[in-house]
């Protein structure tokens, strides 16, 4: 009798431990690295992520006298405005062809994501009639707890990862990503640039390692340590500079 009992116990422990394993939101719950990610590629291009066609007019606060006015579709992404440094007329985009004299996001970071996904939904942004609810939660993830600091790894003068071991990079690069761009970083061909020919914008290359690549199976490094992107970057500034 007593073993039956033992035994009953144990099966009633086994089911509940499968049960706990296999509920789906159980420990999926409080993972957001994949919905900042995601908030990434959104803020990258998200009319490519979601497969719809670009606006065909201007966004109502791009600057007329905006280098990009004339291309409605890019006036639209997140990054035309505010830089992939996140700094707007702080960063990089202080000055040339993508200069709007827009404010940076980074003022948003450690904030309240539902604060913005209001202000994308206001009728400045006008995206409230664009994305999903899902779409404007990832953005409201990324900008509040998925930027990075860009001074903190990029020298702004000399466009160089401010850290990162080579070797260790190499041997990222070689298994990870030479897969799809080759050990040099030339492919693929419908690529516009080699990857160390990229690096003259060191902040998008870092964007694109963080989070991926609009509509493509690239993945994001997010949630790997920032020494692993920054060992990738010092590694890709070794590579050749080819168109
Ligand atoms: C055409 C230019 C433009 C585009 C594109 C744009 N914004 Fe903005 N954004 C602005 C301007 C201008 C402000 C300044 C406040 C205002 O006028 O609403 C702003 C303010 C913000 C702020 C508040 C920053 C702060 O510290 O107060 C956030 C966050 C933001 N935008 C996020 C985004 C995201 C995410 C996207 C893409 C989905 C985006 N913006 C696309 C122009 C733009
Ligand atoms: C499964 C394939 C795949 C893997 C793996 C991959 N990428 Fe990519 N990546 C792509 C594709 C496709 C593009 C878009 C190329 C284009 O512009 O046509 C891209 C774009 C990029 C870009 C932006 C280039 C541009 O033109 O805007 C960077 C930077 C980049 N990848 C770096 C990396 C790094 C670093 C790794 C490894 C950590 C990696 N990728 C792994 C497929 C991949």
């Amino acid at each position: 009798m007593k073993k039956m009992q033992a035994a009953t116990l144990l099966g009633a422990g086994i089911i509940f431990a499968i049960g706990v394993l296999a509920w789906p939101g159980a420990s999926l719950a409080k993972e957001v690295e994949s919905s900042m990610a995601r908030g990434g590629l959104l803020y990258d291009k998200w009319y490519k992520e979601i497969g719809e066609k670009a606006p065909g007019t201007k966004h109502p606060l791009y600057p007329a006298e905006g280098k990009y006015a004339k291309k409605a579709g890019d006036t639209w992404r997140c990054k035309e405005c505010h830089g992939w440094d996140y700094k707007g007329k702080d960063g990089a985009y202080a000055k040339g062809k993508h200069y709007t004299g827009i404010m940076g996001i980074h003022g948003m970071a450690g904030g309240d994501p539902g604060k913005v996904v209001a202000l994308l939904k206001d009728d400045k942004h006008g995206y409230g009639d664009k994305l999903s609810d899902t779409d404007l939660q990832d953005l409201g993830n990324f900008v509040t707890k998925g930027q990075v600091d860009a001074d903190k790894y990029i020298d702004s003068a000399t466009k160089m990862p401010k850290s990162g071991d080579k070797a260790k990079g190499a041997a990222v690069f070689n298994t990870m990503c030479a897969k799809c761009h080759g050990m040099d970083g030339t492919e693929p061909d419908d690529m516009k640039k080699s990857l160390g020919k990229q690096m003259g914008n060191p902040w998008e290359v870092m964007h694109k390692i963080m989070n991926g690549q609009p509509d493509e199976e690239m993945p994001a490094l997010r949630a790997l340590d920032r020494g692993v992107v920054m060992d990738v970057m010092s590694h890709i500034t070794t590579l050749p500079k080819k168109p």
